[in-house]
């Protein structure tokens, strides 16, 4: 299976839509994105076919990262099909991923931040949905970390 990543939250309207476009980019700055496969989805189906939130693509602009051509659709039981790693933001995102698991499934699935800076002290990506502009950026930081972790593990395989 060739490397491919794909991000996993609840809506796929904050979370997953950030970590998919800095992965994105920082597979553009290592020259590998055509060698790697990525995707985000959501475990809700409330947001399908929408762009993601305004406030996820502003704060991802003012960080250089581009999401508006993003479109929100949800996990499906072919992506184990399809992805090398399947990864949640939170808890509740990677008990709804391996329910979906099949038994044959060889690939990764875990939360995203296991590939983070612990000295961030974040296991998961809090939910930034009902709160403020700040949890939007946190999101940013987190999985910017977490994502450039991710990248160095790949590329040490
Ligand atoms: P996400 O955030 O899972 O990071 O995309 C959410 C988006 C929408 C809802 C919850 C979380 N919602 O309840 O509609």
């Amino acid at each position: 299976m060739k490397t491919s990543v794909l991000f996993v939250c609840l809506g796929n309207i904050c979370r997953s839509p950030t970590a998919h476009g800095v992965f994105q980019k920082q597979l553009k700055e290592r020259k590998l994105h055509r060698d790697i496969h990525v995707d985000s989805a959501g475990t809700g189906a409330w947001h399908v076919g929408k762009s993601p939130d305004k406030r996820a693509i502003q704060a991802a602009a003012a960080a250089g990262y581009n999401l508006k051509q993003l479109r929100a659709r949800m996990l499906v039981e072919e992506d184990f099909e399809q992805f090398s790693y399947i990864l949640g933001m939170d808890e509740d995102n990677l008990a709804a991923i391996n329910d979906m698991r099949p038994k044959s499934y060889d690939g990764h699935t875990g939360l995203l931040l296991d590939f983070a800076d612990d000295s961030l002290g974040y296991r998961e990506v809090p939910d930034p949905y009902y709160g403020g502009t700040r949890g939007f950026e946190l999101v940013l930081q987190l999985v910017e970390s977490a994502c450039g972790g991710l990248l160095d593990h790949i590329q040490a395989q």
